[in-house]
């Protein structure tokens, strides 16, 4: 049986249980972070961990472990569970209190985590994806990574019935992002990507991407496209952590360039997972 960890214990998943009263299932009240295993190690765990502390920050919420912790926990749950490719998942929520919207006075935050494998190197969506356009109905926080997610779920869910394998969100006609991923357009060899605001998520793998093209002597403008301009253009391609760089092949009906993956796109997917392949490599030979 998988083992996850619940407040500061290895338990065995069916052990791994919260309250109904906890302020995560009540309200949503609480943030999540989500990492890439490769090579049996995490990758860039550690700039995921300052955006967990960022959005514990912006919520208010008191953070119950250091990065320190988190990253033993995160590395030891790939171990025990032989993940080799897949990714961690860690949640901290405000905790258990009587229903009360605002925060009750004296509180312990819940956190717990899991991993799972997923195919990372040889994704099958790397032949190319389509994506479902759906207007973009979330709140106005969208930097801060918290588990209310219910307009992500409900784009899914559309983008699912769609045939489709992601949402490609808007407001206005202009792309906000992915519906877990941020997306980006290329033009003559140029990548353009939105820039961070409170619209989006900043992506740790956008953040990376934009280093890794750049090393490859790629121009990177982070500028917002609107729908019809990523339909018109030479390639599109989406990023997160958990599927690193992935081309848009299709924007609903519309076919993107000729339907197959860009060689821009395929360029900076082989860059990024080079780059994981060097990272994750090197801990494997610090530890051995
Ligand atoms: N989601 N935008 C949104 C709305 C996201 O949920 C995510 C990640 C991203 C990409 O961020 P990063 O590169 O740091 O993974 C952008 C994760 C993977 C998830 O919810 O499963």
């Amino acid at each position: 049986m998988r083992s996850c960890w619940l407040n500061g214990s290895f338990v065995p998943e069916d052990q791994a249980q919260v309250s109904i009263f906890d302020r995560g299932l009540l309200f949503g009240d609480g943030v999540y972070e989500v990492a890439a295993v490769f090579n049996g190690r995490l990758l860039d765990a550690d700039r995921h961990l300052v955006r967990l502390e960022r959005s514990q920050r912006e919520l208010s919420l008191p953070a119950p472990y250091t990065s320190t912790v988190w990253l033993d926990v995160m590395q030891e749950l790939a171990t025990r569970n032989e993940i080799r490719e897949g990714l961690v998942y860690l949640q901290v929520t405000r905790g258990v209190a009587e229903r009360d919207f605002a925060f009750p006075a004296s509180i312990k935050p819940t956190a717990f985590a899991w991993a799972r494998p997923k195919r990372l190197s040889d994704d099958p969506n790397a032949s190319g994806l389509t994506v479902h356009v759906v207007p973009d109905i979330r709140w106005g926080r969208c930097d801060i990574k918290s588990t209310a997610m219910l307009a992500q779920v409900l784009a899914k869910q559309a983008a699912r019935e769609a045939g489709a394998g992601e949402a490609l969100m808007h407001e206005n006609g202009v792309v906000t992002e992915g519906g877990s991923s941020n997306v980006w357009i290329v033009n003559q060899g140029e990548l353009q990507t939105r820039p961070v605001s409170e619209d989006i998520l900043a992506g740790i793998t956008r953040d990376v991407v934009v280093e890794v093209a750049r090393e490859l002597g790629l121009v990177v403008r982070e500028r917002a496209f609107t729908v019809e301009q990523a339909m018109a253009a030479d390639e599109c391609f989406l990023t997160s952590a958990t599927s690193f760089v992935l081309p848009i092949t299709r924007i609903d009906q519309h076919v993107v360039s000729n339907g197959q993956p860009g060689p821009v796109t395929q360029r900076v997917r082989a860059a990024y997972l080079a780059r994981a392949e060097r990272l994750t490599a090197a801990l494997v030979g610090a530890s051995a």
